[in-house]
């Protein structure tokens, strides 16, 4: 039988701390099929929509939302936690399954009225997205969809985001 994305990813129990069952989608980007799969998959609903940017969450979200801007042909820009990014930022606060953080945009990084793609590798809580969505709605862009490989439903981020009127695009749960 054919390996679905689901198949590449593995559980570590008790990563970053006791309790937490990581999903770690490290085993898919190293497989080349299972990589390409996932990037073809992420961005399948939104070909042919008008996009101007793919957004990436740091960490994980970078190296799939760069695949998929490539893919796309847009630009691609970075949401970094805190003190990363070199430029003038906006900062927006933010909860986490496993603790709190700030994510940051650089205050020109996206024009009013560009429509753009948020993509990361999971989604829990939301939290990190939603943070991710004010701040490219605060630089005044309009968030066509949000793109996760792992959906973790019972955290509720996949609700939040759709009471949010977000287009949420998940791979698997
Ligand atoms: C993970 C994951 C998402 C976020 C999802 O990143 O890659 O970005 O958590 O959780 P949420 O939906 O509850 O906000 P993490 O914060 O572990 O950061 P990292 O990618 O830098 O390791
Ligand atoms: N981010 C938040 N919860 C996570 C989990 N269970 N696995 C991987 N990344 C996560």
């Amino acid at each position: 039988m054919k390996k679905t994305v689901k198949d590449y990813i593995r559980t570590i129990a008790d990563f970053p701390h006791e309790g937490i069952m990581f999903r770690d989608v490290t085993t898919l980007f190293a497989d080349a099929r299972g990589f390409r799969m996932a990037v073809d998959q992420l961005l399948h609903p939104f070909a042919g929509q008008r996009i101007d940017k793919v957004v990436g969450l740091e960490a994980r979200g970078f190296i799939l939302g760069g695949a998929v801007a490539h893919q796309l042909a847009t630009g691609f820009v970075p949401i970094r936690k805190k003190g990363k990014l070199p430029g003038a930022v906006i900062s927006q606060a933010y909860k986490l399954e496993y603790g709190e953080a700030v994510m940051e945009i650089h205050d020109d990084a996206l024009q009013p009225g560009e429509k753009v793609l948020i993509v990361d590798d999971l989604l829990a809580t939301g939290g990190t997205c939603e943070a991710a969505i004010k701040l490219c709605e605060r630089l005044g862009a309009e968030v066509v969809g949000c793109a996760f490989v792992v959906d973790l439903p019972e955290l509720g981020g996949h609700r939040l985001l759709e009471q949010m009127g977000m287009n949420v695009h998940v791979l698997c749960e």
